[in-house]
């Protein structure tokens, strides 16, 4: 049976470029003559049946906003069999028969029980984290990296003028991308990910050793999923009497206009997971690798770990002596 309506959310955490996505997917689809339907907050508006059709406008002026015009929830009620199973009976008495979830690891977890349920779903990596498998980059990332790395040319500054140390804690909970690209990108002296191990002895006297050499800053980003940057720079102080100021970044990352790769990509994948289901793609979640869009079995995403990119971290510290 040919696909006439579908539906799509965005879930968990927010990223920048959730927007862009939106509309893209909305304005694909009626270009193509479906209909389309918003649900409200996630999988949580989807239990409470809080859905609104879609038009062109509906969509507009919002490719350039962060956040989500659909907003986003963390919903429990939607872990269980039964509310996942009164989230698929909304769709179903709406006449909707395809569903696009705009959302991270967890979101796509959502979106593969409801496929096996009968919903003919599509996920969107839309995540500062970077964490999903079979995509290269998730809707989000390069925007969070821009952040990062502005703030560390803001603290290179300071850090420089008063020969300081700073430790800068970014998110990406177990995943280290965020800190390694804006590491690289801002030549970051350490970079601590939760992928590889790490030694703060050598960090610490490294610190000193550079310091007596002439160096005027130095800067430590520490992805969370290693830990808090408050303790790291315990740990250094104890090491090498070394004060390290400490930022942590927050959900400032998470905020502010997305970069215009992360709307481009945002509104290509978009579009692409609309004609995917067009063609009867299902239970499916989109990405881009090496430039080129692809669809992987969902339940083969959520079942796999994002693989790093040891070659770049060890460029990052070749270049930061
Ligand atoms: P993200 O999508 O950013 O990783 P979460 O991990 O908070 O964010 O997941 C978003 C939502 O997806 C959760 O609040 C829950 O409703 C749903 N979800 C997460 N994991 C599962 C799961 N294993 N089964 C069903 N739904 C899930
Ligand atoms: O997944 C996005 C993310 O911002 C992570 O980087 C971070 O660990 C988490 O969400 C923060 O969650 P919350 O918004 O619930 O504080």
């Amino acid at each position: 049976m040919s696909l006439k309506s579908i539906a799509v959310l965005t879930s968990g955490g927010d990223s920048q470029g959730m927007n862009a996505a939106v509309r893209s997917v909305v304005r694909s689809a009626l270009f193509h003559g479906l209909e389309v339907y918003a649900v409200q907050r996630g999988y949580y508006g989807l239990i409470h049946d809080d859905i609104r059709q879609m038009d062109l406008r509906s969509v507009g002026d919002i490719i350039q906003r962060g956040g989500t015009i659909l907003q986003t929830a963390r919903c429990k009620e939607f872990m269980t069999p039964e509310g996942q199973q009164l989230a698929a009976d909304h769709l179903r008495k709406r006449g909707i028969d395809g569903l696009v979830v705009i959302g991270g690891d967890g979101s796509y977890q959502g979106a593969n029980k409801l496929s096996k349920l009968g919903i003919k779903t599509m996920g969107l990596p839309g995540t500062i984290d970077n964490d999903i498998p079979y995509t290269d980059f998730t809707i989000g990332f390069d925007t969070a990296v821009s952040i990062v790395g502005d703030a560390i040319n803001k603290l290179r500054d300071t850090m420089s003028s008063h020969e300081r140390a700073s430790v800068v804690e970014v998110m990406g909970r177990h995943c280290g991308d965020i800190a390694l690209y804006a590491g690289l990108a801002s030549g970051a002296e350490t970079i601590l990910v939760p992928e590889v191990p790490y030694d703060l002895d050598e960090i610490a006297s490294r610190m000193k050793e550079n310091f007596d050499a002439g160096k005027r800053h130095s800067i430590i980003l520490v992805a969370e999923g290693v830990g808090s940057g408050h303790e790291i720079a315990n740990e250094i102080t104890k090491r090498n009497g070394i004060e390290p100021r400490v930022t942590v970044l927050g959900h400032v990352q998470r905020g502010g206009a997305p970069t215009h790769n992360d709307r481009n990509l945002a509104s290509q994948l978009g579009d692409f997971a609309v004609r995917k289901l067009i063609e009867g793609e299902s239970g499916k979640a989109c990405g881009i690798v090496k430039g080129e869009l692809v669809t992987t079995d969902i339940d083969k995403v959520v079942n796999s770990k994002k693989p790093f990119n040891m070659e770049m971290y060890n460029l990052a510290l070749r270049l930061s002596q």
